[in-house]
């Protein structure tokens, strides 16, 4: 394995597990000196083994530490982000991906459970990337490092939910589409630092995976498939976006589902009409003509990947 990471320092939320775990170790894996900060939660964010971190770091022996509070606590993403700067000496990148699901449908939902879901999945990101931004820029000023070290990467880890809705995941799929618009903000803003921020949309077997309740046949058979992606191929890409190949990729929304890495497309206008009169039918009748055969339609994103290529891992 080349060690492209080599001397640079990198913060994993939720890195303890699952697809955080494979980014933490492909990060790891290149050269760099890795904070993994992981509660050890459950799916809902309900509980804390702190043991879960300790022996995942335990098991990478070297340039690797723990960081156990719970990240959706105000203040917390910044003390991950102190915590590198003490043990490593700073922090080029930071990966975004701790995250919890509180399904339930709109008509069922309750507020707290949607604020959670927030606070963790997008709130603790933002702090995360505000404290990380500022950093960077202070170390691009810097120098630090050298010329090498004026840039930083920023990772959001996304997901298809929050391109496509899903059903009963308005807490998780808003957060998500928050972690979107914060991609894009976040890589205008920090353009001229030369700090790339991007998102991955993943789909890997992890616990989460498993929990996933299939709606029809297509979609239990396409979950069984899933079930046999390995989350490494998400560490994969993270790692080459972490790299100095990468300087140039800011502001894109990416998908790895196994051995097949997507770009997705962002919204942007696909059709105009300009309105001339006023009425309801004259709406209408622009509406049909001209937008009607663009839409998007109501389905999820396991309905519309059922139609994509054949998932091969490897
Ligand atoms: N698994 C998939 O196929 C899939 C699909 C789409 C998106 N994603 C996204 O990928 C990311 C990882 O998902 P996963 O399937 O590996 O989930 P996972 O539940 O297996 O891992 C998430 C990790 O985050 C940690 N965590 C959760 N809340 C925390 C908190 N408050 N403080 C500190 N750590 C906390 C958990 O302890 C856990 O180890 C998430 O952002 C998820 O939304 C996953």
């Amino acid at each position: 394995m080349s060690r492209e990471l080599s001397g640079r320092v990198a913060l994993v939320t939720g890195g303890a597990r699952g697809i955080g775990a494979a980014i933490a170790t492909a990060l790891w894996k290149r050269g760099a000196s890795v904070v993994v900060a992981d509660n050890g939660t459950g799916i809902d964010g309900r509980g804390e083994d702190e043991n879960v971190a300790h022996d995942f770091v335990t098991g990478l022996h070297e340039r690797a530490v723990a960081f156990t509070d719970d990240l959706a606590e105000p203040g917390a993403p910044r003390h991950a982000i102190e915590l590198a700067q003490s043990a490593f000496g700073g922090l080029d990148i930071l990966v975004n991906n701790a995250a919890i699901l509180r399904d339930a449908f709109v008509f069922k939902a309750e507020m707290d459970d949607y604020e959670d879901v927030l606070q963790l999945n997008l709130v603790a990101a933002f702090e995360a990337i505000r404290s990380a931004a500022a950093l960077m820029r202070e170390q691009a000023k810097s120098g630090r490092g050298g010329e090498r070290y004026a840039w930083g990467r920023i990772v959001n880890v996304v997901s298809t939910a929050g391109f496509y809705g899903n059903y009963g995941q308005a807490a998780y799929a808003s957060a998500k589409a928050g972690l979107v618009g914060l991609t894009r903000v976040a890589a205008l803003d920090m353009a001229r630092t030369g700090v790339a921020v991007n998102a991955v949309a993943p789909f890997a077997a992890t616990r989460v995976t498993e929990s996933i309740v299939p709606q029809n046949d297509a979609q239990a058979a396409y979950k069984d498939e899933a079930l046999a992606v390995d989350a490494a191929y998400v560490g994969r890409f993270v790692a080459f976006l972490a790299s100095d190949a990468a300087q140039r990729i800011s502001g894109q929304l990416f998908g790895v589902r196994g051995r097949q890495t997507y770009l997705f497309s962002q919204p942007r206008p696909v059709a105009q009409f300009d309105l001339e009169g006023g009425s309801i039918e004259d709406v209408d009748a622009a509406v049909r003509t001209t937008f009607e055969p663009l839409f998007v339609p109501l389905e999820t994103d396991l309905e519309a990947v059922s139609a994509w290529p054949q998932l091969t891992p490897r």
